[in-house]
């Protein structure tokens, strides 16, 4: 059974989701979060097969179904979506998050791997607008107003002294929520993105080199002005806003969520 919350309420009651990368980190935690906001059900997506049928476990098989899905086969992500609407009936909200930093993001453009691009552009950007794209038609075909959610990060909106792969593979993310928050507007669709600050998930440690959890913790507080550690949960809450009720009239907005660090 979904592991329920003293905080649960009940905004996205009766919604079915997928949440793409809900295998680990912001995603994982995402999941847990929609449903303890009270959605029907959540798919999670993912190409980490034994961890995401372990987060299915502990939600609970009656309201969690793992898909594996590699989002940067546009065959697979239309399949996932297929399989979704088929089991539940519907699509209500896509949390379009699976992401990589590529293995050579600590680089500058003199020195860019150019095949390592491709695959950090093939998950980040590719994928993201195959997910948009599906989602976007399935919730079309069946009548549904729904709201899609794609995580950018403060890399989609600022150059970076490295990590040039994956800024530009970020900026594409807002450009593809801003058009296609316009395109979509008229059949009642919402498109926004989250940009999260440094959160110190797996990707995160891996990227930096850090294996301790402490240690971690003390550099992402360094990336927030309000006191205290970004979490996986203040980007759920976020991404719960924008699929729920609450945000009714706000699409092509990137919210960002890194406690006032790029303020
Ligand atoms: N952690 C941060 O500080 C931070 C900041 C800004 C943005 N982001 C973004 O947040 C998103 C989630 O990252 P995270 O930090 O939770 O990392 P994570 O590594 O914990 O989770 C990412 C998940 O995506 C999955 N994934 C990777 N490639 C995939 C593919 N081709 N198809 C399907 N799933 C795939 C991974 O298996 C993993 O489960 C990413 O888009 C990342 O760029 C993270």
């Amino acid at each position: 059974m979904a592991n329920l919350s003293p905080t649960a309420n009940n905004k996205l009651h009766g919604k079915v989701a997928i949440v793409t990368g809900g295998a680990s980190g912001i995603g994982e935690a995402t999941a847990r979060h929609i449903i303890n906001d009270g959605a029907r059900a959540v798919v999670i997506a993912d190409v980490q097969d034994d961890k995401g049928e372990n987060v299915v476990a502990s939600i609970g098989s009656d309201r969690c179904t793992y898909i594996h899905c590699d989002v940067a086969d546009e065959n697979q992500v239309k399949s996932l979506v297929e399989s979704t609407v088929s089991i539940y009936g519907r699509l209500d909200i896509m949390f379009s998050n699976a992401g990589i930093s590529g293995a050579t993001s600590n680089q500058t453009v003199l020195d860019l791997d150019l095949s390592d691009f491709d695959k950090v552009i093939a998950v980040n950007t590719r994928g993201m607008a195959a997910c948009v794209k599906h989602a976007a038609g399935a919730m079309k075909e069946g009548g549904v107003r729904g709201s899609i959610i794609c995580t950018a990060s403060l890399a989609g909106s600022r150059g970076l002294e490295t990590w040039t792969n994956y800024v530009m593979s970020k900026h594409a993310v807002i450009g593809l929520v801003r058009s296609a928050s316009l395109q979509l507007a008229g059949n009642g669709i919402r498109v926004n993105s989250v940009s999260p600050g440094m959160v110190g998930t797996p990707l995160i440690m891996r990227t930096c080199g850090v294996e301790e959890e402490e240690e971690m913790e003390k550099i992402v507080e360094k990336f927030s002005r309000m006191k205290g550690v970004l979490r996986e949960k203040h980007v759920a809450d976020a991404v719960s806003f924008l699929a729920s009720e609450e945000s009714e009239f706000v699409t092509g907005l990137d919210l960002v969520v890194d406690g006032g660090f790029t303020a």
